[in-house]
């Protein structure tokens, strides 16, 4: 397994303005890191550039008017360690908050299990209704998934349903065994509740159930649940032919983008907006959704893992989706992947519900960002709910 690391950091300004900086840390193991940092041009009403952020700056927009916030990325290459991750978070300022990445699901059932129900990845709850069973610690084998209440098995990863399984030193397993915690997807729209809040101090995440003594324990007793909906605000649309996967990263955790939407032809699914005020805070800042998007035609199973360079899929999928709350506000952002220049096979455009507030103008439409950048774009809903239409 990889060990990858997504972190973008939402600096948010006072009211109407706010500004996510992000930045997000690719690891693996073995080969050079990228670092990708993607920071925000904040700017007026007429277009003017009220402050461009570095990564080490506080951005503070003046203006009450209307403001639209665009995103910039730039991206290096690296040969060492996690070390780096934080000196760019720490040279950010304190009004800013980290962001990272990670989960949400549904998709189709894996190969072993052809029955019924064809999507176990589908979750069994109906979209924003709660999970009613709670989760009893020490009375489920870590060699048992715990489907169900939201969350679903990630079958094609061979881990046994688990979305990744990882200690504190970076070690993973293939199946949940004591010493590890063991990281799981819910359904598309929520996110994990688990993650114990003393993370390792080497800037790994760990996330999910503990096992123990052959059972699994809670990480976290601040949820009685193990999966929770966040904010009510995006859903990703499709208007295409064709399945799409988007695929969030598993964070904390692994990282890997194998938390699975399965955006079926024609149809539309929530995304997970967390709340970023109480949500995971990776090193004491907050963090945020991230989604790799493959090219439609692609499957979950095909889509949803970490990729090579051999293909488009996974990290090396064409589009990265971001999605947070903070302040009262919620961003959406699309990202360019710099492993992957080349135009998904649809389009995509941001655009607020019925009787919404919006504010900016994020598209990418045959390959071009709205604006005519290559840094991507981020629009910032103020109230109601905003849809990502795949077209
Ligand atoms: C690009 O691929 C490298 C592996 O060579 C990986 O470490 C990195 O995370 C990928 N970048 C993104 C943005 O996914
Ligand atoms: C879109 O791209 C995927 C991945 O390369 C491919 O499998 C699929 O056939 C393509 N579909 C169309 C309509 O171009």
């Amino acid at each position: 397994m990889r060990t990858t690391s997504i972190l973008n950091t939402l600096a948010v300004a006072s009211l109407v303005a706010a500004a996510p900086l992000n930045h997000r840390h690719h690891l693996h193991k073995r080969d050079a890191k990228v670092v990708v940092v993607t920071q925000t041009i904040v700017v007026d009403g007429s277009g003017n550039t009220v402050d461009s952020g570095s990564p080490t700056s506080t951005i503070e927009a003046s203006s009450s008017a209307a403001v639209t916030i665009s995103t910039k990325s730039t991206s290096s290459t690296e040969t060492s360690s996690t070390a780096e991750a934080s000196s760019t978070e720490e040279a950010s300022s304190s009004t800013e908050s980290a962001e990272v990445s990670s989960t949400s699901s549904s998709s189709s059932s894996a190969s072993t299990k052809t029955s019924s129900s064809s999507s176990s990845i589908s979750g069994d709850l109906s979209d924003f209704s709660d999970p009613t069973e709670k989760f009893e610690d020490g009375t489920i084998k870590c060699s048992d998934f715990p489907s169900g209440n939201g969350v679903v098995p990630l079958e094609w990863l061979g881990f046994g349903g688990w979305a990744s399984v990882m200690n504190e030193n970076g070690d993973t397993s293939s199946s949940c065994e004591d010493g590890y915690y063991c990281s799981y997807a819910c359904q598309a729209g929520m996110s994990k509740t688990q993650w114990p809040s003393e993370q390792p101090s080497n800037g790994i995440s760990v996330g999910g159930l503990y096992c123990k003594d052959g059972y699994l324990y809670k990480s976290n007793s601040d949820s009685d649940y193990l999966c929770s909906w966040g904010k009510e605000t995006a859903k990703a649309v499709s208007e295409v032919d064709d399945v799409i996967a988007i695929c969030r990263t598993d964070y904390p955790g692994s990282e890997n983008m194998c938390v699975p939407t399965q955006l079926d032809a024609g149809s539309s699914a929530p995304l997970s907006v967390v709340d970023e005020d109480s949500y995971y805070q990776w090193q004491g800042k907050k963090t945020s959704t991230q989604y790799y998007v493959n090219n439609k035609g692609v499957s979950v199973e095909d889509g949803c893992i970490w990729g090579d360079d051999s293909g488009t899929v996974g990290n090396w999928a064409p589009l990265v989706v971001g999605a947070g709350y903070t302040n009262g506000n919620t961003y959406l952002s699309l990202i360019p992947n710099p492993n992957n220049s080349d135009a998904p096979n649809y389009s995509v455009k941001i655009v607020a519900t019925d009787g919404s507030s919006m504010n900016g103008d994020c598209t990418y439409i045959d390959g071009v960002f709205s604006g005519d950048t290559t840094d991507g774009c981020t629009v910032t809903v103020t109230s109601g709910s905003a849809k990502i239409v795949f077209y």
